[in-house]
């Protein structure tokens, strides 16, 4: 047996951060024998190797400012709209029947065969990420105290979904993939959470139809789809934003030598990988102006890998006020 502080204190030594819940304070206190196996559980476990891999490895230089210009195709016709789109769901339904953990954080610890032991650390990366919202709506100095419908756009199998169920009245968590959603589903029934609402995208034009919402939220996810697409997605989903309300979301937005071509792409036969895609910060701030949605914070973040030659973007925005 171990003392509940115990177990507390050993969370936030080893692993920087609190405990899931009381459920898992109770598992550890009453299975684990004394202080001492604890501690070698948690060394040995694949989160703490995780941390102590960041702190090994330094951070690269960054990205020098001589890279060239993307050539993008931004614009597209509804109907290649409509097959850029199909062509990324095909993707992510077979992600999705097939490793659908490993699909949506790519660390060995997460394929099927070894998804059982290291299932805590992965459901706990999701809390580490509400954190981080959380922290960047302090700076920012928002309080999300009245924000009551948040919007997930792809929702995978409800890593992050469960804590914004936990801070926000209601959930609406979109995914293309239902494979993934019957994950997210199952392990929301586990859990008792009943105030998120899982929805297939099953066409891109339904992204228009969602209602107004107070909060957007959607981290590694529109780096998956095509620029023209990302474009689609979030013009629509911030036409919906309510006024005051914000968004919270990550998009890559520069690779030197990445060009995109609709035709090209399209004549690209389908062979079920992740794919990577990049939008130019220029035409993004293009976009957040035409939405009338006002940048509170951007950051620079490794949801790409840290790259020599490529850069992820964490924006804070705010639809304004009427
Ligand atoms: C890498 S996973 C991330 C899942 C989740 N955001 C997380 O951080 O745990 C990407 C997810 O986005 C979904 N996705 C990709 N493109 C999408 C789109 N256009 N609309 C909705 N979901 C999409 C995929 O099916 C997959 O579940």
């Amino acid at each position: 047996m171990v003392k509940r502080e115990g177990v507390i204190y050993a969370y936030r030594l080893l692993f920087g951060r609190e405990p899931e819940n009381e459920t898992v304070v109770r598992h550890y206190a009453t299975e684990v024998n004394d202080l001492q196996n604890l501690r070698e559980l948690f060394i040995n476990s694949t989160e703490f190797s995780e941390i102590l891999e960041q702190i090994k490895s330094p951070r690269p230089p960054r990205l020098p400012f001589n890279g060239p210009p993307m050539a993008i195709d931004l614009i597209s016709s509804d109907e290649k709209l409509g097959l850029l789109f199909s062509k990324i769901a095909k993707q992510w339904q077979y992600l999705g029947e097939t490793q659908p953990h490993w699909s949506v954080l790519t660390n060995d610890s997460y394929f099927q065969e070894n998804f059982h032991s290291n299932r805590d650390a992965f459901y706990a990366s999701g809390q580490i990420e509400l954190h981080q919202f959380d922290a960047t709506l302090a700076r920012a100095n928002i309080l999300p105290d009245g924000f009551k419908r948040c919007v997930e756009l792809g929702c995978g199998v409800g890593r992050v979904t469960i804590p914004l169920a936990q801070s926000f009245e209601q959930v609406l968590a979109l995914d293309i993939s239902q494979a993934h959603l019957l994950v997210a589903q199952h392990y929301a029934d586990e859990n008792s959470v009943n105030n998120i609402t899982f929805k297939q995208l099953c066409q891109l034009d339904e992204i228009s139809q969602l209602g107004s919402f107070d909060v957007l939220y959607s981290r590694i996810v529109l780096q998956h789809n095509t620029p023209p697409v990302m474009a689609k997605l979030l013009n629509e989903l911030l036409a919906q934003l309510l006024p005051g309300g914000i968004a919270f979301f990550q998009i890559p937005t520069y690779q030197a030598g990445y060009r995109f071509h609709i035709d090209e792409y399209l004549a690209q036969e389908n062979n079920n990988t992740m794919e990577m895609h990049f939008f130019p910060q220029t035409a993004l701030f293009e976009l957040l102006a035409a939405q009338q949605c006002n940048i509170l914070e951007i950051r620079e973040d490794d949801a790409i890998g840290l790259s020599l030659t490529a850069v992820s973007n964490t924006f804070l925005v705010q639809k304004q006020f009427l």
